[in-house]
């Protein structure tokens, strides 16, 4: 520990070093073992936090709420329909008003230029709940969640299978870069990670020792492999009409019964949540009337069998944005 980041946004793990990112694990695992015991830590209670949410959540804006609650924060919920941010007052207005109320926002929504023009113009931490490019709190939970199984991460491999360009398959592969991982992006190859992204990781990985894979075939992505990772096949923000071409795009990556036990055994599923595991959701329900699908990303056995943890990876989100939270703002 004894690092500091007070004071920083957290936009993107490009922006922090591998010690660091272990840090605010080793902080929220602290937090974890705090509330498990039932040990009072209401450590900022002179501290206010806006949350902003331009897209939905239920994991995202309850790990932020309950968890500056945990820490003594007062909490104010926003989203677009609910104030002036965008329609009648810029960005920059905006920033600079809640700068001067709260002393830490966190921000969900479209273009990744938002959340940094939030944290140039508030002047207090910005915290990225999320947004096309990328879902940095997301991962500190996923790893989180992977050491609690394995321990010390480096060398293990993580696959993401699936739309390999999405925000979280972006970040997913900066945090193996940084941690010196072997990141596999299993997908169709026009589904793969932009260029410039690639070549940042790469540069990392020389620093770090992290291994890049890019595959569009499964059985190389699930050889060897440790986490198996899938997120939904259209995220938040892509229309609907998209549909037909992903679930036949994505079909042959679907995380199934077969595809884990091409994994080691020891191997466990993560997913960021929410998924299409069932018909239980309307969406759910909607696909399997149109396309006939039981299931999108991962099949019922493998999110209801032993080697699932997303549950586990959900409660960690809280913990780990607790200690975003503290570390940048105590
Ligand atoms: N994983 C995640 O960000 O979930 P929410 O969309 O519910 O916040
Ligand atoms: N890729 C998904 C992640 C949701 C947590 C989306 O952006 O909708």
């Amino acid at each position: 520990m004894g690092l500091n980041i007070r004071g920083r946004s957290f936009l993107t793990l490009l922006d922090f070093t591998p010690e660091e990112i272990n840090y605010l694990i080793d902080l929220a695992v602290e937090f974890k073992r705090l509330k498990n015991n039932g040990v009072e830590h209401k450590w900022l209670s002179d501290k206010q936090i806006v949350l902003l949410f331009e897209k939905t959540s239920t994991r995202t804006r309850c790990a932020f709420e309950v968890g500056a609650r945990d820490l003594g924060m007062g909490v104010t919920f926003l989203d677009s329909g609910s104030s002036q941010m965008g329609k009648k007052e810029s960005l920059a207005d905006t920033a600079k008003v809640l700068g001067r109320m709260f002393d830490g926002i966190e921000y969900r929504g479209f273009k990744q230029s938002v959340v940094e023009d939030l944290a140039k113009y508030s002047g207090v931490p910005v915290w990225n709940g999320l947004t096309d490019q990328f879902h940095p709190t997301q991962m500190l939970a996923d790893i989180m969640t992977a050491r609690e199984e394995f321990g010390d991460l480096r060398g293990r491999k993580l696959t993401f299978f699936g739309d390999a360009r999405n925000n979280v398959a972006n970040s997913l592969m900066v945090v193996c870069a940084k941690l010196g991982m072997h990141f596999c992006a299993c997908g169709p190859q026009e589904l793969m990670p932009e260029e410039w992204l690639t070549e940042k990781c790469k540069a990392v990985a020389a620093e770090t020792g992290a291994v890049l894979e890019f595959t569009d075939d499964v059985a190389q992505g699930a050889k060897d492999c440790d986490i198996l990772y899938t997120d939904i096949w259209l995220s938040m923000g892509e229309p609907d009409e998209l549909w037909a071409k992903r679930i036949k795009l994505l079909l042959p990556y679907q995380v199934n019964q077969k595809v884990m036990d091409m994994a080691k055994p020891t191997a466990i599923f993560e997913h960021c949540l929410p998924s299409f595991h069932d018909r239980e959701t309307t969406v759910g329900e909607d696909i399997y009337q149109k396309f006939g699908l039981e299931a999108m990303e991962v099949t019922d056995d493998v999110f209801l069998g032993k080697h699932a943890r997303q549950f586990q990876e959900a409660e960690n989100r809280m913990h780990t944005i607790k200690a975003v939270m503290y570390a940048t703002l105590k």
